[in-house]
This record gives structure tokens, C-alpha cells and sequence, in this order.
């Protein structure tokens, strides 16, 4: 899948192309993602995620750093993975389908943290260390090298 990626953005340096070739890319590949794309860092705010290229039914537009899952991993620059969304405190729900939850912090070469990439599942515990190794390395190929 990553190859695939790689070779569809070869010499193409927008982030908002690179962004949505990902989301895209991902989503047509499994069949239990459900919304599939990214949170951006705004760069106007304070520690405020504000949506961007995605797939899937409408998404809430911002959120802040500390704030559901995806301001979780911003802020801590971990990748989290919630196995029932339902049990998550603060979770945000977007599509009353989603179950599980993983998302994955972006940086960019220089190691500044440039947007959050959420999927969710209408599977429960969908995502394992395999997904997080796959997207992990999939994200930094595509925006820190
Ligand atoms: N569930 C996320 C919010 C984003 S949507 O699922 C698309 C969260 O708790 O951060």
C-alpha cells in the first residue's frame, strides 16, 4: 500500500494532494474504515486541530489539543488506539456507526507536528499494532522524508 502511495505522489509537494491522495488511498483499501482523513494543525490558532482531506460523512470541523481522541494524540504526539470508542472519556462522535478508533500524530521532516490521521471503525477493536506500524510508517514516508 505504501509503495502504491509513493508512487502516485512522486514529485508532488502540496500537502492538501498529499493529504487527500492518502485519505482516499486508504479508505478504497478497507472495507471497515468508515471516516478516514485529517485533522490539520491551524496555524492561526493555539493548539487547535481544524479538519482536512477526508472520506466519509461529515466530520466535526475543530478541535483542540486534550480534546477526544484526535486532540489526545496531538497533544501527546502518541498514537492512540481505542478499541470501544463508548468508553473513551471526551470521545467525539461524528457518525453514531463508529466503534473503534485509531489516529496516528503527522510530522513533517523538520519533527513539527503538522495534523492528526483519524480512522474510525464501525468495527469494534478494529485497529492492532499491525495497523499502527502500517499507518505509522505510511504517514512518516509521506510527509517527514
Ligand atoms: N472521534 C474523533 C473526532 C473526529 S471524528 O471521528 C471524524 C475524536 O474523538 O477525536
Amino acid at each position: 500500500m505504501g509503495h502504491e502511495i509513493a508512487s502516485v505522489l512522486a514529485g508532488e509537494p502540496n500537502l492538501t494532494a498529499r493529504m487527500a491522495t492518502v485519505a482516499a488511498m486508504l479508505a478504497a483499501s478497507f472495507d471497515h474504515y468508515l471516516w478516514t482523513g485529517f485533522y490539520g494543525v491551524d496555524p492561526d490558532k493555539r493548539e487547535e486541530l481544524v479538519v482536512g482531506p477526508y472520506q466519509g460523512k461529515l466530520g466535526c470541523l475543530r478541535i483542540a489539543f486534550g480534546q477526544g481522541v484526535c486532540g489526545t494524540a496531538a497533544r501527546s504526539r502518541q498514537t492512540q488506539i481505542v478499541d470501544d470508542v463508548h468508553a473513551f472519556p471526551g470521545h467525539i462522535a461524528c457518525d453514531s456507526r463508529a466503534m473503534s478508533e485509531i489516529v496516528v500524530p503527522v510530522v513533517d521532516a523538520e519533527g513539527r507536528l503538522i495534523a492528526v490521521f483519524d480512522v474510525d471503525s464501525d468495527h469494534p477493536a478494529a485497529f492492532d499494532s499491525v495497523d499502527r506500524e502500517g499507518l505509522e510508517r505510511i504517514l512518516q514516508d509521506t510527509f517527514a522524508d
